[in-house]
């Protein structure tokens, strides 16, 4: 619900739980006044009569202990006399540099709309409003407008902003971030999600410190190094307690978060796109819309908090009919013949995934061109037919025949030095005139920006999924920008080029989704290199890390489903030794880790024993009986009795509770230890399958469930629990 009170001059916007309260100061500059949980509240302006007269310290507009600075601002200008961070800078044609934003009208309406170009939360039910706040500057008569929408179910709020150009001239953005937030105080802890290739989204907490502490990506890419969420926790904020607040950035490419403590110890928070080599042209008359940030309260712990996130991701953000759907069990041959396939063992494959109850077979790369390593073909996007043995629609056809769904991938965004792409178009690349490109993986990237490159992807992707009889498309994306100019851009607008990329991206992968609405999309970033809410909302999956093996898993899936539903993220059993670490784990420790996310196989089923095809048929087998919950149920971080060596999970639905426990190390001379799970019914009764021991719920909570001792390292145990219903006891 969203609420305007004339007389005190305050806007609060409440969801079932939560609130956020904003204040218009008489000289119409606007505040924040609260933010956390829903309160009873009448004026909420004297929160900040603490902050008044700090010394040395400019005044605002003359009037003396009037100062800015001091003040948690919506939207802070540059240096008006705010000097901590802006939240937007605009440099104006006459040189001005200076903006003043003062709060103009409001409209308030149920519902929400989309923001143009960019991929954005929607609303699913009715029960969601929203307020665009005008601001506006006087003297340039430029209008900034804060939308922020309140899902009253989902205890979310969403955040944008856009700039309009009612001037007579063209200004430029040098910075413009989708949110600004400040706390009065800085007893905060940072929570980030960082890492590199094969060790993604591992879960960093840190004190906050007087000055900025901050995570970006400059790689044209959300990136492996810095996942687009921030959060700042009591420094008591645990899995089951503690409040956290939280945002995360509806966007895939560069962008900055960052936590500033000011000399009074107050919290200023950021998030938008990256200001390192942006800028933006805006034409009179013309308008610039920053991503959107999910901002997350919550009050009970860092379950709470994810829990929100899955649900809104699951229902109003992840545009594929997918989103609440079970997915089907996979099979992709890359860690099984990586380049070096034949029709043949394509085929015995499939047949074998089929015989284990496998529904989705994955040719992954090599298919096309003379593909035969990463040096080539990339833009080549024909069958490679001497390799298929035949076309990809007989190949398709064979496997389909066995009783499986194909999926298929690609890389569209990216041509191959050795391509005959590139040679008709090297104009097409992403590189600067008079320098010669940097190859990745031997690849250049395309540009995006081009509208004739973007009809090139929707072509060759429409015929690609025209032609052929595909249900599942994995969109690989395996480089970084670098270089970064156009061959179509000049002057100042080749700061645009990563912005520019991204919408060009986002119209391609928008095209595409909403032709072939019943494929089910997998993205990519090389692992987990593009994982965020702006790549989910085209695709319900995205493959989160080349890292396979099971203990290096634990850490990437815990970070990754702090904030991102468990479903979306790929997590297969592949061979051991690992490929990536070389480390041996039980097939038994690798299901219970895989079936975490959106379970597959990536290994060779036909050199498997028959004893581990056997076991991995049972697994299966029992997955499917399972896969509603492991899926798409509620899933919980549990707290375990040594977190460095012990990992532990719970999903719930309204029938069953499973619960995983993953020990890395074994002990001499240790007594089991017991594990309490969380968020039960107190009176409710639970079944343990395996003993059909009865517990409450407020048992399992305070007690625990009694853990095996581990007799080897890697040693994973699962536990299920049904939930007695009334009339059974
Ligand atoms: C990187 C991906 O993460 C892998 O799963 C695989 O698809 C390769 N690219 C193929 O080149």
């Amino acid at each position: 619900m969203i609420f305007f009170d004339e007389e005190l001059q305050q806007i609060t916007l409440t969801t079932q739980h939560n609130q956020l309260t904003l204040g218009i100061l008489p000289s119409q500059h606007l505040v924040q006044l609260y933010f956390g949980k829903k309160i009873p509240h009448g004026s909420l302006h004297y929160c900040l009569e603490n902050n008044k007269n700090a010394p040395y310290m400019a005044d605002t507009d003359s009037q003396s202990g009037f100062q800015l600075e001091l003040l948690p601002l919506v939207y802070p200008a540059f240096g008006n006399p705010d000097l901590r961070t802006p939240a937007f800078q605009f440099f104006y044609q006459e040189g001005q540099k200076l903006s003043d934003f003062c709060y103009s009208k409001h409209e308030i309406y149920s519902g929400k709309k989309n923001i143009p170009g960019l991929p954005s939360s929607f609303a699913s039910d009715t029960e969601v409003e929203s307020i665009a706040i005008y601001l506006r500057d006087a003297l340039t008569k430029i209008e900034l407008i804060v939308t922020i929408s309140a899902f009253e179910n989902y205890d979310v709020f969403t955040q944008h902003v856009c700039v309009v150009n009612h001037s007579e001239s063209t200004f430029t953005i040098e910075k413009m971030m989708s949110v600004n937030l400040d706390f009065l105080s800085a007893d905060f802890e940072l929570l980030t999600l960082t890492g590199a290739w094969g060790r993604e989204t591992q879960l960093q907490r840190e004190k906050l410190h007087r000055g900025t502490q901050a995570i970006d990506s400059k790689r044209g890419a959300s990136g492996h190094g810095q996942n687009p969420f921030l959060a700042l926790a009591e420094p008591t904020t645990t899995f089951t307690k503690g409040q956290v607040y939280s945002l995360n950035l509806v966007y895939s490419g560069n962008f900055i978060a960052l936590a500033e403590v000011d000399m009074y110890q107050q919290t200023r928070v950021q998030m938008g796109i990256n200001p390192f080599d942006f800028s933006w042209q805006v034409a009179p008359q013309a308008s610039f819309y920053t991503p959107e940030v999910v901002l997350v309260f919550a009050e009970h712990g860092l379950n709470e908090m994810s829990q929100r996130y899955h649900r809104f991701y699951t229902d109003c953000l992840i545009k594929s009919s997918y989103a609440k759907r079970e997915r089907p069990i996979l099979m992709n041959n890359w860690e099984a013949t990586y380049f070096n396939f034949t029709r043949e063992k394509l085929v015995a494959l499939a047949e074998e995934a089929q015989k284990l109850g496998i529904e989705l077979f994955v040719l992954d790369d090599g298919w096309f061109g003379q593909r035969n390593s990463d040096q080539t073909s990339l833009g080549d996007w024909y069958p490679n037919e001497a390799k298929l043995g035949g076309s990809l629609t007989a190949l398709i056809e064979a496997i389909k025949s066995k009783g499986l769904q194909f999926g298929l991938w690609v890389e569209p965004e990216m041509v191959s030095k050795d391509s005959q792409l590139f040679q008709q178009h090297p104009e097409w690349i992403i590189a600067e005139n008079g320098r010669i490109p940097q190859e990745s993986r031997h690849q250049y990237v395309l540009d995006l920006s081009q509208r004739e490159v973007q009809e090139y992807l929707i072509a060759f992707m429409t015929q690609l999924l025209s032609e052929n009889s595909i249900d599942y498309i994995k969109w690989d994306m395996n480089r970084n920008l670098t270089d970064l100019n156009s061959s179509k851009l000049t002057g100042i607008e080749t700061k645009e080029l990563s912005h520019r990329y991204m919408l060009g991206l986002y119209r391609v992968l928008a095209t595409i989704t909403q032709k072939f609405p019943k494929v089910l999309f997998e993205s990519c970033g090389c692992g987990g290199g593009r994982f965020d809410p702006g790549m989910l909302y085209y695709t319900p999956q995205i493959w989160s890390s080349d890292d396979t093996d099971a203990m290096e898993r634990l850490a990437i899936q815990a970070g990754n489903s702090l904030v991102y539903p468990p479903v979306a993220m790929g997590c297969h059993i592949s061979a051991v030794p690992n490929h990536q670490v070389g480390r041996r784990t039980s097939l038994r420790t690798r299901e219970i880790v895989a079936q975490q996310g959106n379970f597959g196989y990536e290994l060779d089923l036909i050199a498997l024993s028959s004893v581990e095809k056997k076991a991995i048929k049972q697994q299966i087998h029992d997955y499917k009986q399972l896969r509603k919950i492991l899926q798409l149920g509620e899933q919980a971080q549990l707290i375990t009795n040594d977190e460095q060596n012990e990992w532990a999970w719970q999903k719930q639905d309204d029938n069953w509770v499973v619960v995983s426990h993953v020990y890395k190390m074994v002990q001499p001379n240790v007594l089991a230890k017991r594990l309490k799970l969380t968020n039960l019914a107190e009176t409710q009764l639970y079944r343990l399958q395996s003993t059909g021991q009865l517990f409450t719920g407020g048992e399992l909570m305070t007690i625990g469930l009694a853990l095996p001792l581990p007799n080897q390292d890697y040693f994973a145990s699962r536990f299920i629990l049904e939930k007695v219903k009334k009339e059974e006891r």
